[in-house]
């Protein structure tokens, strides 16, 4: 936050002088009164037995116009308490305190469905996450691009069209529905069958070759499956830059395959090509019949983007369980001399039903995404009967996403239909009816309060805790940022949606007798309403009008 820039410089300066090279890092204080934390001189305590490092400290602090007290403990933690007055201008021009001031060309890659299967629950927080770090870096004033890289390549979809060769279906006559029942059908004759399982391995092969025949029945495919996953993503607000898929890169490997042979980067190995890394395991390129794999397909995709986008940064938006898978490529991408640029695995734990299971239907096939889009919007109706159907569906994106989002990305959830669509706790419904409800103040208020400053002399406790809350703002928003964890964001606003609903009960705003009170008080909702909006965009949620 610039408000500290020169304190933190400061007290560098200082702590230079007597030798030591620190970075002064503030961290949000949850000590009552206190608005932020120093806690990196904790191991300078037994160093400053002649008290040089505290008295020089405290003087620096004491004047600095930002701070109206602060605490040196005996820990040597140093707590800081704000002087809100000097930030309140700052929240006017919130949008360009959060810029970063070196842009980067950064690609997100999520969602990644396969071609074949429904969009389902594992598909969700993917999703999610990869919209909102879009969005939050897209904020920052970053040039973002959000790729969706469909699994429309190799052995699943050489399975469907073995399956629909071997009983006869026409190709012409085929719908999602099928298609969705095919592949499971074709996945066991795979793991079953010898023969079929060397016959989709062929087609397979020959996809690879591009076999004009193939490629045409491969397309049909295709474009029934993505049109049927953009009818959902479009139901779920996403929206994608870039649709390219696995297949798009096909063209690239061959020459990619005979460049990283010619450097000695790869060697044949029985038939398949290996890395030339020592690694354990080994990384394998090509399967030994010469077919590619999903690293193949990743190595030469970022061969792709690096020539379409010249991005500075990528980040694959993929659950944990393809640690590994992320570790090869990264490791790969550095010793085949692909690309220096920064390359990072965002991971993320499972959703899991109310009762901690994975996410099933009653056949035992992962919970599709629209089924849990729908069972939601039916519990959010059946809450609101009054509510006109197209503000149940943005509820039902909000509770969608703001659930998934407020845990951290780390762990592991459960999805509690009845918990998230709640309107009291950390809901998506909460912040939103706390933003209804501000906006509808201001609405039904005569006052302008554009012009509007506050008078400092007549705030209320839960006037400056909104304010101090919403000092925060940047802090936080640069953790998710640098982070990429946007559960602090979901977590902020809840607690700022908190703070104002406590202001908003505390009294009746618009009745207030002082006038000056009554024009403070909505100043701040206007606040509380703008920040709540970023929050929101940041997030991937649509505001709603009305509740
Ligand atoms: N289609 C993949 C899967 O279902 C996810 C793709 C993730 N992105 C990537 N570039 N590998 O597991």
């Amino acid at each position: 936050m610039y408000q500290f820039r020169s304190l933190i410089a400061n007290l560098e300066k200082e702590l230079k002088k007597l030798d030591i090279d620190e970075s002064i890092e503030l961290r949000i204080s949850n000590i009552p009164n206190f608005d932020f934390q120093i806690n990196n001189l904790v191991k300078f305590q037994n160093l400053d037995d002649k008290g040089v490092i505290k008295k020089a400290f405290s003087k620096i602090i004491e004047a600095d116009p930002y701070i109206k007290n602060f605490e040196f403990t005996e820990s040597y933690f140093v707590n800081l308490e704000c002087k809100v007055e000097k930030f309140i201008d700052s929240f006017e021009n919130i949008k360009d305190n959060i810029k970063d001031l070196n842009p980067k060309t950064i690609i997100f890659d999520y969602g990644g469905p396969n071609i074949g299967k429904p969009l389902h629950v594992g598909h969700l927080r993917s999703l999610n996450i990869g919209r909102s770090l879009y969005e939050i870096n897209k904020l920052a004033g970053h040039s973002v691009f959000n790729d969706i890289h469909l699994g429309d390549w190799g052995m699943p979809i050489a399975q469907i069209i073995c399956y629909i060769d071997k009983e006869n279906i026409d190709i012409n006559d085929i719908y999602i529905e099928d298609l969705e029942k095919i592949y499971p059908e074709a996945s066991s004759q795979y793991t079953n069958n010898k023969e079929f399982n060397e016959l989709a391995k062929l087609i397979n092969k020959q996809l690879n070759e591009n076999e004009k025949e193939l490629i045409e029945k491969w397309s049909k495919i295709k474009k029934i499956s993505v049109d049927s996953i953009k009818q959902v993503l479009e139901m779920l607000h996403h929206k994608f830059d870039i649709w390219n898929g696995e297949s798009d890169v096909n063209n690239l490997i061959p020459d990619m395959l005979l460049n990283l042979k010619e450097d000695k980067k790869i060697s044949l190995d029985k038939g398949a090509y290996v890395s030339n890394l020592d690694t354990d395991p080994k990384i394998l390129i090509t399967k030994s019949d010469g077919s590619y794999l999903y690293l193949t397909t990743d190595l030469a995709t970022v061969i792709q983007r690096r020539k379409d986008i010249k991005m500075d940064k990528t980040l694959y938006i993929v659950d944990k369980r393809q640690k590994l898978h992320f570790k090869q490529l990264f490791s790969s991408i550095e010793y085949f001399e692909l690309g220096d640029e920064q390359f990072i695995h965002v991971e993320f734990g499972t959703v899991n039903d109310s009762k901690g299971n994975p996410f099933k239907t009653r056949d035992g096939d992962t919970k599709k995404l629209i089924d849990l889009f729908d069972e939601t919007f039916s519990k959010i109706k059946k809450i609101n009967k009054d509510l006109d159907d197209d503000t149940c569906k943005l509820l039902t994106n909000t509770v969608l996403t703001f659930s998934d989002l407020i845990s951290n990305r780390m762990t592991d959830y459960k999805f509690d239909l009845d918990k998230f669509t709640n309107i009291s706790g950390k809901t998506g419904i909460y912040v939103q009816y706390a933003f209804v409800r501000a906006n509808k103040l201001l609405e039904n208020s005569s006052d302008s309060i554009k012009d509007v400053s506050l008078d400092f002399s007549l705030l209320d406790e839960v006037d400056l805790n909104l304010i101090k809350c919403l000092i925060k703002f940047e802090y936080i928003f640069k953790q998710a940022l640098h982070s990429n964890e946007p559960h602090h964001l979901a977590d902020y606003l809840y607690e700022l949606s908190n703070n104002f609903n406590s202001m908003y009960q505390n009294t009746n705003i618009l009745e207030n007798k002082n006038i000056n009170i009554k024009l403070n008080k909505l100043k701040i909702t206007s606040f509380f309403v703008n920040f709540s909006r970023l929050l929101m965009e940041s997030l991937g949620i649509k505001p709603a009008e009305k509740m």
